[in-house]
């Protein structure tokens, strides 16, 4: 996982663009790309190609990007120089990708230039992934140096991923296909695995002799509002468990690879997604809960509930809040249960993952707590990045009395400079052509084979989502899940 490139490192590129008017390219993927620019990470002659319907030419659309640009980088990053070159890098292509007319307008634009590096960046919806790759397929565009790149949702269910990967693979091979799930390219995430692969100290603890549960919580401050319409269809389930928590559980859970190769690493994290305790049926009410935000408050005003919003139905039986408790088959893992849990309007915007060791056999001290909270390896995430550990040391004074402290890394103190966002990761990786961080086919269906059981057991037993007020953890549910084995969600 290198992470600075030297200038042998650079990949002359195209890097086609589709949806490239849209939320995501301009709020992630355009700044990304500014930023490995200012880091001297894009080759000379690197070409940004960004391809929508809308009629801009190559100005307005610099000037449209300029404006969304000044919302999305922060002020203290933004370098009016530095940005001036970049725009030199972008182009912009109105195209309808609907006729073959446009992939001839493409295909003229990238003539001469077969050797590149070849990005197709599809951020669009996911109807148009089979258009567009026939469409470059039949233009003639796909190269030994192409890849593509899709956004999730991959697909509602198992069979559906199954489609669109079937459809994927008419024009691409798998090595060209890149399945993004940003949390891969969040340093975080990455960091995980140097924390458990980097360093001796952990490996003899990671496991059910010395752990007694796992807690993972994705908790987000946002509600659904401006994509009801697409929410509402889809559910914390599947938007968020079956990409998201479902990769971050793996990295946690996953054996020691040969080597950081993309298949060494996929082959390892896939092990985990199908060592997972199927849930079906009743182990599946038993084991999860749904919910659904109500209106509620913040410190900063009052917000209204998510079957308030305008593009939801009144009467939407959508989960925004899910809580599960996971079990993976393994030697490592037998008898610990991983609680995994995500939500919209939850009291904080904090994305945590909470390893418990066992409490000691017997302990010949008193503590303050009577050891109500063992040992604790806190890694958090989001917002800001830092690990914790939390352990027992004698408190100062006369008598022997323990008390629990925290070793402290905050990311932050420790570099003290700009944290790159999750897209400039990928966006580089593309170019590269490296697909360590991408989801291969097998683990993308792994995932479905065991989310698609959940709903259907939630179908089948009418089980709806149970309120929750906005600004909180969640139903109460939640908790009762966690502590009828006597466990309690870290929230601090
Ligand atoms: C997306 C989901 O994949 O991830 C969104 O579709 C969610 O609903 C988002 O808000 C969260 O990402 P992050 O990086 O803000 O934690």
């Amino acid at each position: 996982m290198k992470n600075s490139a030297s200038p042998v490192d650079q990949q002359p590129f195209d890097f086609i663009l589709f949806g490239g008017t849209g939320d995501l390219a301009m709020r992630k993927l355009l700044p990304a790309l500014y930023f490995r620019h200012c880091e001297g990470q894009l080759a000379e002659g690197g070409r940004i190609i960004a391809v929508a319907r809308r009629d801009y030419n190559n100005e307005s659309f610099r000037e449209l990007m300029e404006t969304d640009a000044r919302i999305h980088i922060p002020e203290a990053d933004f370098d009016a120089a530095a940005w001036q070159e970049f725009l030199q890098r972008v182009f912009y292509l109105p195209i309808d990708v609907t006729t073959v007319e446009g992939y001839s307008d493409l295909g003229d634009m990238l003539a001469g230039r077969e050797e590149l590096a070849r990005v197709f960046y599809l951020s669009v919806a996911p109807n148009l992934f089979s258009v567009i790759c026939n469409g470059v397929d039949e233009a003639g565009l796909i190269t030994e140096q192409s890849r593509v790149a899709l956004e999730k949702p991959l697909g509602r269910d198992q069979e559906t991923a199954e489609q669109i990967n079937d459809q994927l693979a008419a024009s691409f091979n798998e090595k060209q296909i890149f399945r993004i799930d940003h949390y891969l390219g969040k340093e975080a995430v990455q960091n995980l695995m140097a924390l458990r692969f980097g360093n001796a100290l952990f490996e003899p603890l990671w496991r059910n002799e010395r752990i007694s549960d796992v807690q993972i919580t994705i908790a987000e401050s946002l509600g659904a509002e401006g994509r009801g319409a697409f929410y509402d269809q889809t559910g914390a389930l599947r938007d968020m468990v079956q990409n998201h928590l479902l990769q971050l559980l793996v990295i946690l859970a996953m054996e020691p690879p040969v080597s950081i190769d993309p298949d060494a690493v996929r082959d390892e994290k896939i092990k985990v997604l199908r060592a997972l305790k199927p849930l079906v049926g009743g182990d599946a009410i038993e084991n999860t809960v749904r919910g659904q935000y109500k209106a509620g408050a913040y410190a900063d005003g009052a917000v209204i509930g998510y079957r308030d919003n305008e593009d939801v139905p009144s009467e939407s039986k959508t989960e925004t809040f899910v809580a599960i408790r996971a079990e993976i088959a393994s030697w490592r893992w037998e008898g610990v249960p991983f609680f995994l849990r995500t939500g919209k309007r939850m009291e904080s915007k904090t994305t945590e993952i909470i390893v418990n060791f066992k409490k000691v056999p017997h302990s010949i001290f008193e503590t303050a707590d009577g050891f109500s909270t063992p040992n604790q390896l806190i890694i958090r995430l989001q917002p800001e990045e830092s690990i914790r550990m939390r352990i027992y040391v004698k408190a100062w004074g006369d008598d022997i009395q323990l008390q629990p402290v925290h070793l402290n890394l905050d990311f932050n103190d420790v570099f003290k400079k700009r944290q790159m966002i999750a897209y400039e990761r990928l966006c580089m990786d593309l170019i590269r052509g490296n697909q360590t961080l991408f989801m291969r086919r097998d683990e993308v269906a792994a995932a479905w084979a065991w989310i698609d059981p959940i709903r259907q057991a939630w179908e089948q037993h009418n089980v709806t989502p149970k309120p929750y007020t906005a600004g909180t953890w969640g139903p109460a549910a939640a908790n009762a899940l966690i502590s009828r084995e006597g466990f309690k969600w870290y929230e601090e």
